[in-house]
């Protein structure tokens, strides 16, 4: 059975992107058949992040429109031989993506695929309700700041009310909290909100705790997706919470703060 996982926030700027692709090539690296769909339609960031932006010839938009098919929109990753890309259009009009457009790509894919990501955009506009409407999962995407935990309350209302499975009264969506963007120096000092705070807050089982890391970054402007990084704090806590994703039970990292040896105590890092 094809899952559909969907990457939604309230508040933008999240990390929803960089988890997307993070956890797509996860997926593909253990050896599942996995797409990833960018639904912010206008801004186009997850190529860039998967890095093959300059592949792009049709997209999302263009296969609903009936002007491509999937063949010819789909990219294939260039490191996962079972990894593929269906990039956003950049400059349509925010109303491309119809339920009834939308639920036949998805169905299409899921003759082909195991796992089906969905990048959403932030809010709850059209191409934020579309990415979520048909999804199995959703990973609630969250920084440790208090308005961002606000607004991702509001998405859970909308997973329970606005989705295909509350239309249709089937079993509920599964939720899953991934906090990204963790300081566990600032949870310490109270600039920040701690895990247990936002896990209080929100309620929904934790599938991961991603640290704040330059890493993310690097990554980013070499359009690598960070979980290819093993040797990053960022990379190791994406891996891990595809293994939670996958069902198995991997204890927390990088939650505390680092103790500073001697030598860095004294003369800094
Ligand atoms: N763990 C992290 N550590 C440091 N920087 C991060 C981390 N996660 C994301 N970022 C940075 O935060 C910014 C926003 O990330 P990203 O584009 O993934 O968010 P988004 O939720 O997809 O945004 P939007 O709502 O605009 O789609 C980027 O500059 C990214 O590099
Ligand atoms: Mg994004």
């Amino acid at each position: 059975m094809t899952q559909i996982i969907v990457v939604t926030s309230g508040k933008g700027g999240v990390g929803k992107t960089t988890s997307s692709a993070a956890i797509a090539t996860g997926l593909a690296l253990q050896g599942h058949k996995t797409v990833v769909i960018d639904f912010d339609i206008g801004l186009r960031n997850l190529d860039l992040i998967m890095g093959c932006e300059r592949r792009v010839v049709y997209d999302f938009v263009n296969v609903i429109n009936g002007e491509a098919n999937l063949n010819q929109a789909l990219i294939k990753d260039k490191r996962c031989s079972n990894l593929y890309v269906l990039p956003a259009s950049q400059t349509r009009d925010k109303d491309a993506l119809t339920k009834e457009g939308v639920g036949k790509v998805l169905d299409d894919l899921a003759k082909d695929f195991e796992y089906i990501i969905c990048d959403s955009p932030a809010g709850i506009e059209q191409g934020a309700m579309m990415a979520l409407y048909f999804a199995d999962v959703a990973i609630v995407t969250t920084n440790p700041e208090v308005s961002s935990v606000r607004d991702s309350d509001r998405i859970l209302g909308m997973l329970q009310s606005r989705s295909r499975r509350a239309e249709q009264n089937l079993e509920p969506i599964k939720e899953f909290l991934l906090l990204t963007r963790y300081s566990p120096a600032r949870a310490k000092t109270g600039e920040m909100l701690s895990v247990e705070d936002v896990e209080e807050i929100l309620a929904i089982k934790l599938l991961g705790v991603i640290p704040e890391s330059q890493a993310v970054l690097k990554a980013s402007n070499s359009g690598v997706p960070v979980i290819v990084d093993q040797e990053s704090d960022a990379g190791l806590a994406y891996s891990d919470t595809v293994e939670r994703l996958l069902g198995k039970d991997v204890p927390l990292r990088f939650i505390e703060e680092e103790k500073k040896g001697f030598l860095k105590r004294i003369f800094g890092s």
